[in-house]
């Protein structure tokens, strides 16, 4: 895994908007995994405002987003799609035929998760996913207990998500207790990840993420696996690593390196 702790959240969401600028301008028909939660927001705007700087286009680009909420259409203002088209598809040259979420409001979910595994094979796989991370460790809604070679399923959401998932919801409004959502094993199977967690309620994830045993009990501990795997991560998400000096020297050998390779 290859470890970046900035300085705070706003450097964080630009290190992360950086590299999915670079990847569109690499390869404009891309196909990119995205995420909801509070934390991809300012990397969202980052690559809204290099949209509208003409530096990136997203008309050539597929999206998958990980995860919805079970028992939403995507006409709800909780909905994760409705999170996708607020944040950025409404800003940004994408045609929305393009941009897949799973379908919460399905009439048969199973069947829907292996059409949804099927969309994303259709497509050439995922490019680069995006991430963040629960406190206790889920990426995606992939729960504690997930299995690590997991595909695109239903799942019951622990109390602590809808807790930290609350805020979002009015009181007394109906707040779903399932999901849809990609796999472990789909995430891994991304030729890149990038895994974004700022704050210091995410240090232990975090701490468990990367200095923790792999295991299905911290979900995001199963990009130890992964062969392209990035955190971006500020200094409060950081605090609780005990290797992190050890961390940023690396981080500072590869920065030069690479600009000795000129890359
Ligand atoms: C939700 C999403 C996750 C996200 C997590 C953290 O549970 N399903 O994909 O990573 O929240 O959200 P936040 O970034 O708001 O802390």
């Amino acid at each position: 895994m290859q470890i970046v702790i900035l300085k705070d959240s706003a450097s964080v969401a630009e290190y992360g908007a950086n590299i999915f600028i670079k990847q569109l301008q690499k390869k404009a028909d891309s196909v990119l995994g995205l995420a909801t939660g509070s934390t991809p927001v300012s990397l969202y705007q980052g690559l809204i405002a290099a949209n509208k700087a003409k530096q990136i286009s997203f008309n050539q680009v597929t999206t998958f987003n990980l995860d919805e909420y079970l028992g939403l259409e995507g006409t709800h203002p909780q909905s994760y799609r409705y999170f996708m088209n607020e944040q950025l598809f409404d800003h940004v040259d994408i045609d929305k035929a393009q941009t897949f979420v799973p379908p919460g409001d399905a009439e048969n979910p199973i069947a829907a998760c292996q059409g949804y595994e099927d969309q994303i094979k259709a497509a050439g796989g995922i490019d680069i996913q995006l991430l963040g991370i629960g406190r206790n460790g889920h990426i995606g809604f992939n729960e504690p207990s997930s299995g690590l070679m997991s595909r695109t399923r239903v799942k019951t959401l622990t109390k602590a998500t809808i807790d930290d998932n609350a805020r979002f919801f009015e009181a007394g409004e109906y707040q779903p207790h399932l999901s849809i959502t990609m796999g472990i094993g789909t995430i891994l199977d991304a030729k890149k990840v990038v895994l974004l967690a700022t704050g210091e309620a995410k240090a232990d994830a975090i701490k468990a993420t990367v200095e923790g045993a792999l295991t299905a009990a911290c979900p995001a501990s199963a990009l130890q696996l992964h062969q392209d795997a990035v955190l971006v991560i500020d200094e409060a998400a950081a605090s609780k690593l005990t290797d992190s000096d050890f961390y940023k020297h690396i981080e500072a050998e590869n920065q030069k390196l690479m600009a000795r390779l000129g890359l």
